[in-house]
């Protein structure tokens, strides 16, 4: 008779491509894994086993996880594992305790993990900061040499490609260093040019994105200096990058992504700042001290939920939506349209607000709602210019605007109006709006909020 093991070893040397396989046979009581490139974690129970490829769907049941190599094959029953690389030897594995608490993965009394995960972002934003910010200091330990580094490439997928365009404004403004954004997907497959004093940073939620991980590879094969913002610790890309700055923002549970976007932007600031000090370059404290205020600010647009759920209720049948910015409130416009086209399937453009010029504007009608983020910026002016060509097209407009800004009245059918911050924070309370909003809208609709079709929380798939 065979032998399961071996043929999973034998099947495994002979297959191409990504893979995590869980192979079972009718008459053996046990699961054989194996991986690779895709990731596979294993969870350790009482009496019982799990695999996975993320631990959040584990955390409810046990807090002690395995993370499987490539070229490893796991043998699991109900009370015991062991681990053997392709030639058959066992492996000693560490067992790695995940600190998350269980009350973090319960929806707490809120319909939905989004909307709790709404919720918590002040709390998520204070804990992002915690310990990181001492006498107007950063710290932050990043074991790379930043004083060498020439250009920053950053590299994401889906919300995190968005707090990365978000941080390339934040980087270059306060550190004065070239940054690209690329899309992983798009980076790994077009031969990136990388040059000694180039920095690569990585930023992914999960920690387990295919494209992301692969990308980060690429970067490494080029010898490319590599650095993770990553919410989930001791994932693939945490382990696999030079250096990383975990999010702290908790288990994400929702799909779609918002306390973790939160988290990114800060991180980004944070690093920003990070590499300022430590090219011997003093900080700028009153942007530390408004920092500080951010997570009370938010509060003051999450009492405005049952507001923004009534201007839902009004467009909840809306076919397009259009969503404009400026600057670094452009990638909120991107961010707003995803998050609504995620969860309410309704179909979202994200634009900069001027290159609506160059052809969506030929879409709007007055059946069309328009989005604006019209934070009182240097681009301002020229938000309320593109706003008038929308309305004298009859386009029904939607404005993100400061408290106090009475200006737009006259254009705008409905107004969120945000406390006024500065123009490095704003994403970050400008977003939430547009957060309810989608969110809102999607409840409206029925749609399971969580679990928005044909999407996954950790896309580990090419
Ligand atoms: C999926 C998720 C998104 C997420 C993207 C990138 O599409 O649904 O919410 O932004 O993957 O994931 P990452 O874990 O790398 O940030």
């Amino acid at each position: 008779m065979g032998n399961l093991e071996n043929a999973v070893i034998q099947a495994v040397r002979c297959l191409e491509g990504t893979f995590g396989l869980a192979v079972i046979h009718k008459n053996e009581d046990k699961i054989v894994v194996a991986k690779k490139g895709s990731p596979l974690i294993i969870g350790v129970g009482e009496n019982e086993m799990f695999v996975a490829s993320d631990v959040a769907p584990i955390l409810e049941y046990t807090k002690k996880a395995i993370y499987l190599n490539d070229n490893e094959i796991a043998t699991i029953k109900k009370n015991e594992y062991s681990i053997q690389d392709l030639s058959g030897n066992n492996i000693d594995k560490k067992i790695h305790e995940i600190k998350w608490a269980v009350d973090q993965i319960e929806k707490s009394g809120f319909k939905h993990f989004m909307l709790k995960e709404i919720f918590e972002q002040p709390d998520a934003i204070k804990n992002v900061l915690r310990g990181r910010i001492k006498n107007n200091k950063i710290k932050l330990s990043v074991n790379v040499d930043l004083n060498s580094v020439e250009r920053i490439i950053i590299i994401a997928c889906g919300t995190s490609w968005h707090a990365a365009l978000i941080g390339k404004y934040l980087i270059e403004k306060i550190t004065g260093i070239s940054v690209e954004v690329d899309y992983a997907s798009e980076f790994r497959y077009r031969k990136p040019i990388i040059k000694e004093g180039d920095l690569v940073i990585v930023v992914s939620q999960s920690g387990e994105t295919t494209d992301t991980l692969a990308a980060l590879k690429e970067a490494k094969s080029k010898k490319a200096k590599t650095i993770g913002f990553v919410n989930v610790v001791g994932s693939t890309i945490a382990r696999e990058v030079d250096s990383g700055i975990y999010l702290h923002a908790g288990p994400e549970i929702g799909v779609a992504s918002t306390k973790a976007f939160l988290c990114q932007i800060v991180t980004l600031l944070l690093f920003a700042l990070f590499m300022k000090q430590e090219r011997g370059f003093d900080l700028d404290e009153e942007l530390l001290k408004e920092l500080g205020k951010i997570p009370n600010k938010i509060k003051q647009v999450l009492v405005e939920s049952d507001n923004i759920k009534h201007i839902a209720e009004k467009f909840k049948d809306a076919k397009n939506f259009l969503y404009l910015g400026r600057g670094i409130n452009f990638p909120v416009g991107l961010e707003g349209a995803l998050k609504l086209k995620e969860i309410s399937y309704i179909h979202a453009e994200g634009y900069p607000a001027a290159e609506m010029k160059h052809g969506p504007i030929a879409l709007v009608d007055k059946n069309m709602p328009v989005v604006f983020v019209a934070s009182k910026d240097h681009t301002y002016e020229k938000i309320l210019s593109n706003m008038q060509e929308i309305k004298a097209r009859q386009g029904r407009i939607i404005a993100v605007v400061n408290e106090h800004d009475e200006k737009l009245n006259h254009l705008v059918e409905n107004i969120f109006k945000v406390p006024i911050t500065r123009n490095e924070l704003s994403p970050i309370i400008n977003v939430i709006p547009l957060q309810l909003l989608a969110y809102h809208i999607a409840d409206l609709k029925g749609i399971d909020v969580d679990k928005p079709r044909n999407l996954a929380k950790s896309v580990t798939v090419e």
